[in-house]
């Protein structure tokens, strides 16, 4: 069992987290059952309102009494539903984004006074020592690698430097983590464990339609792009990101011609949504990882968490201590 200062804080069995994915992307059975399996799962609790994040913190306390976290983005987040995570009193509150002028202190404190852990993403050095002076537990090295909105660093170097910059605070690394491989070498970089989301996309539990799950599985983890498009299409501004998508068609169509997508953006919003219902891969915002080309099969959550576990620790007692004479 690989046993971390990440682990032992949460009383986790294996240092792997589940990234709290908005746009319904994380679902209560998702989640419980990466907590379950002795992961960290954690559920976005954007777009939910207070009774529904009540509701949900129902569902996985229903699957598991193990701990999970309820994340944030805190540019998008309203007073009344981090309230109502706070009532349901998960192991941590997992915080992403802040606005530069966002008092983070304060949703750190009342996190704390609750009875919950804090994690706080971050993509650039700066960011987590805000994070830390502020009093966040975990700092969630996020390199630009992995799927969704992420910074320009990649995870190769930002973890190591994050490490530096916190230390003690327990660091995970995030972005292009897909299997065991990856958690040891994350282990290798300092950081306290992994936190994965393109790989927990494609598992059974993952609610999103079963073409995109395919997407992933087809893809050869060449074929993303960081891009503004498919913010300026929802009509969001997202503080200091690009996202990370498959570059499809819709992709395609609006590159170098954003200030047309600005007029036209209801159209296209709309046109998203309803290919969005359909499962077409070509014409709705696909967030994955460049780690999509190291995923080939779907399984269910609980074997994911399972299989990186003991490939890492195959890795780190078996391969990694013989190299050494
Ligand atoms: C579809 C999608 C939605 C995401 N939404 C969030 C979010 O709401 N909050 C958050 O903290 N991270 C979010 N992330 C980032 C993940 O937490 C994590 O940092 C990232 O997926 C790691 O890279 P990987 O995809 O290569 O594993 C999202 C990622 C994806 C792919």
């Amino acid at each position: 069992m690989i046993r971390t200062k990440f682990s032992d804080l949460l009383g986790i069995e294996h240092p792997i987290a589940l990234g709290g994915m908005g746009g319904g992307f994380t679902r209560p059975g998702m989640v419980a059952a990466v907590s379950e399996a002795g992961g960290f799962g954690a559920l976005s609790c954007n777009g939910l309102s207070p009774d529904e994040i009540h509701d949900a913190a129902a569902k996985m306390r229903s699957h598991t009494e193990k701990p999970y976290a309820l994340n944030f983005l805190l540019f998008l987040t309203d007073d009344e539903c981090f309230t109502a995570a706070l009532k349901e009193k998960p192991a941590a509150i997992a915080l992403a984004w802040p606005r530069p002028e966002q008092d983070l202190k304060s949703f750190i404190d009342r996190s704390h006074e609750a009875g919950c852990k804090v994690t706080l993403m971050a993509g650039t050095v700066p960011a987590p020592e805000r994070g830390v002076e502020a009093g966040a537990d975990v700092i969630i090295a996020q390199g630009t690698e992995g799927g969704g909105h992420v910074g320009w660093m990649a995870s190769m170097v930002l973890t190591p430097m994050i490490v530096d910059a916190v230390s003690p605070v327990p660091v995970l690394s995030a972005g292009g983590i897909a299997d065991g491989r990856g958690l040891a070498a994350a282990l290798a970089l300092g950081a306290d464990g992994a936190l994965l989301g393109t790989r927990f996309i494609a598992s059974d539990e993952s609610p999103i339609h079963e073409n995109f799950k395919q997407a992933i599985v087809d893809s050869d983890g060449h074929d993303t792009v960081l891009t503004e498009i498919t913010d300026l299409a929802a009509g969001v501004v997202w503080p200091g990101a690009m996202s990370r998508v498959k570059r499809n068609r819709l992709v395609e169509r609006w590159i170098g011609r954003e200030w047309d997508l600005r007029r036209d953006q209801a159209q296209a919003f709309a046109r998203i949504q309803a290919a969005r219902k359909e499962g077409d891969v070509e014409e709705t915002p696909l967030s994955y990882g460049q780690d999509a080309g190291l995923i080939h099969d779907i399984l269910p959550a609980g074997e994911i968490v399972r299989r990186i576990a003991e490939e890492a620790e195959t890795i780190l007692t078996k391969k990694i201590s013989s190299l050494v004479a």
